[in-house]
């Protein structure tokens, strides 16, 4: 599990934990890695801890191969870091841009690289589950490289799960909504601190909200909410899980406006 000393990230591992499952807890925040594996174990189950950047390929293998000298499997792996820059598009600078990318894509990718030899040796049941974002579904304002950065996340996960699905693992993109978590803060501790800049402006936060009626589409859950059904769903090799928030009419309306383009074209 990467991200995992807080939010999302260790709601899933208690998740996890709560069926018997050994924890690989991995965090850039190491101490907070720590204390979600500590919560494990405390509560009767198997868990290690490690400080990870994802952004780093060489750190998550060093991860793997401590998850195989633990553990000696890997029957679900879980690539949940993204981190938030808000900005307008025309504001964003270029270092902003790369630090999103290279965390919330490579990161995605570094995860699976280095745990997918040790996935295939473990063998049988075995899941991937990629957290991309409800604003995949339903886009807002000022958070252009949040979102163009989950895209990719989704556009990798589509075209792993016809992949790896010939191999029996199966890939599961999740799309949380609002969450009661540190998203923003814990961004701006993870933000390099050569890149100039706050990572949100209450102004910022505020235009998103009111672009798309955001704030009511994506009411905010705790994530012990969000990860409700998790467990049934990987289990059921389910390639989407969205947890929570009510945006449906938003996405039939972006649908059909693709189907009526692709309707204009059989002209
Ligand atoms: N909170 C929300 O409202 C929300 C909504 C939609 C999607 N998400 C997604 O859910 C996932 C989890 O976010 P969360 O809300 O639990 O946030 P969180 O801040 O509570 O947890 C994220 C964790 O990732 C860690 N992290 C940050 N950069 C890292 C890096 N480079 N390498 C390793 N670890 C790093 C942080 O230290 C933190 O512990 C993210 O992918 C986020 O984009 C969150």
């Amino acid at each position: 599990m990467t991200g995992a000393g807080s939010g999302l990230g260790a709601s899933m591992v208690q998740r996890f934990a709560s069926v018997g499952m050994a924890i690989v807890a991995l965090d850039i925040d190491g101490g907070r890695a720590q204390e979600t594996a500590d919560a494990v174990i405390s509560g009767g189950g198997r868990a290690i801890a490690l400080g990870v950047d994802v952004a780093d390929r060489s750190a998550l293998e060093g991860a793997a191969k401590g998850a195989k000298d633990a553990f000696g499997s890997c029957n679900v792996l879980c690539a949940n870091v993204g981190v938030q820059q808000f900005g307008a598009l025309d504001k964003l600078s270029e270092a902003e841009w790369r630090w999103v990318l290279d965390v919330n894509v490579m990161g995605v990718v570094n995860t699976v690289a280095a745990f997918l030899s040790l996935m295939r040796d473990t063998g049988g049941e075995r899941r991937i589950c990629l957290t991309a974002s409800s604003s995949v579904l339903l886009p807002g304002e000022r958070i252009g490289a949040y979102v163009a950065s989950k895209f990719a996340v989704m556009g990798y996960g589509e075209t792993l799960r016809l992949e790896l699905g010939r191999e029996g693992i199966g890939v599961s993109m999740l799309f949380p909504a609002g969450m009661e978590s540190r998203h923003l803060e814990s961004s701006q501790l993870a933000k390099p601190t050569d890149i100039p800049g706050a990572v949100m402006s209450q102004e910022d936060i505020d235009f998103m909200l009111s672009s798309r009626n955001l704030d009511t589409a994506f009411h905010v859950a705790t994530t012990e909410h969000a990860t409700r059904n998790l467990l049934e769903d990987l289990a059921a090799d389910r390639p989407y899980i969205v947890t929570h928030g009510d945006y449906r009419s938003e996405l039939i309306e972006r649908n059909e406006a693709l189907l009526a383009a692709f309707d204009r074209a059989q002209d």
